[in-house]
């Protein structure tokens, strides 16, 4: 019987995990380079982290089970409420802002296809206590700066505030439930459909209509001057309008000019407060969004204090699906350049004892453990690309010797055992 990976997995082999190494790699250094140090959670938690804010509804969406002592768990569908869970106990006291990022899988129960995995990764951080238009625009910089340094190309950053939106549906007096459906179907990003969910719901039409206009608002900073204009008499909203304004401010004085500001974004996770903003890659299909975050308030809602937090995720399966499909060549090297081969059996413990050697001084190096004849360990060295083969002789040996074979052209050449570790580094310097 052949078991099966769970659906909605992947495995990933050498070459693939070479590239998302890389890619990890710069996104580590960028989020470093602004500030940020790295955290670990659990990967499950208890259930009630994810269902206090976004209610049972989210149990359908998620994995969730009880142990053996009969506690309600869940793996993590994302990471800032566990990292808000972690805030509290260990950073309450901590000078703020404090920021932090994180890399971990995420499992979330959906409908497997293209771009959309049940288990997934992402690339995060959050920046807690401290929220203003200066931190916002940081954190978006950062993440543009990530995406520019992997050469990523065509991405479109948008940029919204979910207080425009949230304050004219509050002006209406429909329940609050009534107001996450309308928030649900704006993230979908589907027109019709809040038209249509509109028209039943008893709703004066004068707000029906701001909210279909202002969800289709999209362009460069000078559609706030309009969004002023038809927003005038809600003062709530002008506020959130009169934040994102400040934040444009803050993105130039970053040096970041390349977003387009998009009034339709809400955003499907419900703790978002004010400043809203997702990635897309064109060309990505339905799964084109390779990043989202806000600005949010967690903690107070976990038992913490009152501080409000700006955070944003990588989908890194994402971000390497735009990579890959841009033909982003990702640079990999090979691991390991060197191999010990024993010209004959007797030789084996030698090989052992000069791979070591090598491994010691930093050399990678692999060498001849399962006994394979020599001809065997060439071809098997050839076809791992290895730069360097070690012949390991009774006769050189005697002497203080070895012989260095050069995979490539084929030349042979004897050199001292005694330098081999810094003959073998100059020459994979050449
Ligand atoms: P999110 O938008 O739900 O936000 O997820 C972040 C990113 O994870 C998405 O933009 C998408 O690229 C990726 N993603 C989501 N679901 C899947 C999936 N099933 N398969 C592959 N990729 C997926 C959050 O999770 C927030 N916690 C982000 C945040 C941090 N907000 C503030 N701080």
């Amino acid at each position: 019987m052949e078991i099966q990976r769970p659906r909605g997995t992947r495995d990933f082999l050498f070459k693939e995990m070479k590239e998302r190494k890389n890619v990890e790699s710069t996104i580590r250094q960028i989020f470093e380079i602004y500030g940020y140090n790295e955290i670990k959670t659990p990967i499950f938690e208890e259930l009630s982290l994810f269902t206090t804010k976004s209610g049972e509804g989210i149990k359908d969406q998620i994995y969730h089970f009880q142990d053996k002592g009969g506690r309600d768990l869940a793996l993590r569908p994302e990471l800032t409420a566990p990292v808000a869970r972690m805030y509290i106990k260990e950073f309450q006291k901590t000078p703020k802002p404090v920021k932090m990022y994180y890399f971990g899988s995420c499992f979330r129960y959906e409908r497997p296809q293209k771009g959309r995995w049940r288990q997934f990764w992402q690339f995060g951080c959050e920046l807690i206590g401290g929220k203003s238009p200066g931190s916002e625009a940081e954190i978006i910089t950062m993440a543009a700066h990530c995406l520019e340094d992997l050469g990523l190309q065509n991405f479109e950053i948008h940029i919204g505030n979910l207080g425009i939106l949230r304050n004219i549906l509050n002006d209406t007096n429909i329940s609050e439930d009534l107001q996450d459906q309308i928030m649900g179907i704006i993230d979908k990003g589907d027109v019709k459909e809040l038209k249509t969910f509109l028209k039943d719901i008893d709703m004066d039409n004068d707000s029906k209509e701001l909210l279909q206009k202002l969800i289709e608002m999209k362009g460069d900073s000078s559609i706030i001057k309009n969004v002023e204009s038809i927003i005038n008499c809600n003062k709530h909203a002008c506020n959130a309008l009169f934040e994102l304004e400040e934040l444009i401010k803050s993105l130039t004085a970053f040096g970041f000019s390349n977003y387009v500001v998009n009034l339709g974004i809400a955003r499907g996770l419900d703790y978002y407060t004010g400043t809203v903003f997702e990635i897309y890659v064109p060309g990505l299909g339905a799964q084109k969004q390779i990043c989202g975050g806000g600005t949010y308030n967690l903690i107070e809602l976990f038992g913490g204090e009152n501080v409000e937090s700006t955070g944003f995720a990588f989908g890194f399966d994402r971000v390497m699906d735009a990579l890959n499909k841009q033909k982003k060549s990702i640079e990999i090297e090979k691991s390991v350049k060197v191999f010990v081969a024993p010209i004959k059996s007797d030789m084996k413990l030698k090989a052992f004892e000069i791979a070591q050697k090598l491994r010691k001084k930093g050399i990678p190096t692999d060498v001849d453990v399962v006994g394979k004849k020599l001809k065997k360990i060439l071809s098997y060295a050839d076809s791992m690309g290895i730069n360097y083969v070690v012949l390991v002789g009774a006769r050189d040996i005697e002497k203080g010797k070895v012989t260095v074979k050069n995979m490539i052209n084929g030349e042979q050449e004897i050199i001292d055992l005694e330098n081999i570790a810094d003959s073998i580094k100059s020459k994979l310097m050449n």
